[in-house]
């Protein structure tokens, strides 16, 4: 019996292998991935992965919104298992590494087992979570929060996209409606996700791993401001009622407020529709979406109550109508602290410099924190770009990153 360890270009086959679906390649010579939830490239996505589950013996189980969960026996599968786990679905200009990541290394980490003939005490679970992305059907962290009992499964399957489309039909398409309850009948003993940084910390400050502590608030609203269309060249200043000057005026608001704000506080505008979307038409309604997030629960309620109140006062202002809608709110979350003790230690025990931090981006693993013990474990991203095809990870910082998967789970299973 020999002592497991990760196969970095095994690891790395399955990343590109994986990366291969939905591949979009930008100008310059980067690739990503565009894999929107229960597209037709997230059930390829879903295929192969699957595949590489049963391939190394592992049962494979779907639950009612799509999470897979692969598990490989221990020697006492009575007691509660490891998992590891998180996303495979992608924004449209994504990464290969985002979410990815932590499932393919939970993947490694089960076959570098095997191949040292080493099984643990307690049976090893890989997941992969549906829509953690939000990004089509939002909340994010949609399958893990129904997958915890956060969210009601029916009100989930009723999702809707822009287009209208709905969450349960499309995953009844994609042929992933599977039959595990949700709520999950049981939960695992604890959670490991291992996730690519995504902003520039680590690599600014020459680090190899993150042990997180937790992750920040998020808030996600989106804003639809009425007014009047009318001729672009015959309606006076004056009679208008234009719906794109309050939205200018809000977008730029949102950057001040984080300005003003200071500390944690970021704001974006991402996403924005104008109807009727003409060159010579005074709009008659602009929709779009105002992503807040704070590490600190009183302030991020702060920033949305002036953006808000600022939002209505323009918006009345323009004699226009605004309504607001929330697509998605999650407090700030804290790891368990032994979880996340064992992450650092275990770091440097095997020699690689690590730093705790919080997570600016939400995770699957903020939702399994409501149920058992959880850490992350944060490798650094090149430039510290993410949710853009130019996201990168350097091999010897993913093997770094997976080998402390390894020795935590290891550590965790024989508990
Ligand atoms: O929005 C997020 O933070 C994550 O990428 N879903
Ligand atoms: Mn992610
Ligand atoms: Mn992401």
């Amino acid at each position: 019996m020999e002592q497991p360890k990760i196969d970095i270009r095994r690891l790395m086959e399955r990343i590109n292998s994986l990366g291969q679906i939905g591949r979009v390649d930008g100008p310059n010579g980067e690739w990503g991935n565009a894999r929107l939830a229960l597209t037709d490239a997230d059930r390829d996505g879903r295929d192969l992965v699957m595949a590489w589950m049963r391939g190394l013996g592992m049962d494979v189980v779907v639950d009612r919104i799509g999470n897979a969960v692969g598990t490989w026996e221990g020697s006492e599968p009575g007691l509660p298992p490891v998992m590891m786990g998180s996303h495979i679905d992608t924004v449209r200009t994504g990464g290969r590494f985002d979410g990815n990541l932590g499932v393919l290394a939970g993947l490694e980490v089960v076959e570098a087992m095997q191949v040292a003939g080493v099984r643990p005490r307690r049976s090893l679970q890989v997941a992969f979570f549906t829509d953690e992305e939000g990004a089509r059907f939002p909340p994010d962290m949609l399958g893990s929060l129904v997958y915890v009992g956060g969210l009601g499964l029916e009100e989930a399957l009723d999702a809707r996209d822009a287009s209208g489309a709905r969450l349960g039909d499309e995953l009844e398409r994609i042929g992933y409606a599977g039959s595990m309850p949700c709520p999950a009948a049981s939960f695992p003993a604890a959670f490991v996700e291992l996730h690519i940084e995504q902003g520039p910390v680590l690599e600014d400050e020459h680090i190899t791993i993150g042990a997180v502590t937790g992750v920040q608030g998020i808030s996600w609203t989106e804003i639809t401001v009425t007014g009047q269309s009318a001729h672009a060249g015959t309606t006076p200043m004056r009679l208008r009622r234009d719906p794109m000057l309050v939205a200018a005026q809000i977008v730029a608001e949102a950057r001040a407020t984080a300005r003003r704000m200071g500390g944690t506080q970021v704001a974006t505008v991402g996403r924005m529709e104008v109807f009727p979307d003409l060159v010579n038409v005074v709009p008659a309604r602009v929709t779009f979406t105002v992503d807040l997030r704070n590490t600190d629960e009183t302030r991020l309620q702060q920033a949305e109550q002036a953006l808000f109140a600022f939002a209505r006062s323009m918006a009345a202002d323009e004699h226009c109508d605004l309504t607001l809608r929330s697509l998605a709110r999650f407090e700030p979350v804290t790891f368990d602290a032994e979880m996340v003790d064992l992450v650092e230690s275990t770091s440097r025990s095997l020699g690689y410099s690590v730093r705790r931090m919080p997570s600016g981006a939400g995770h699957d693993a903020q939702m399994l924190a409501r149920v058992c013990p959880t850490a992350m474990i944060f490798v650094p991203s090149i430039n510290g770009l993410s949710h853009n095809l130019a996201e990168d990870t350097a091999p010897a910082d993913i093997e770094a990153g997976a080998s402390v998967l390894l020795e935590v789970v290891i550590e965790l299973a024989n508990r």
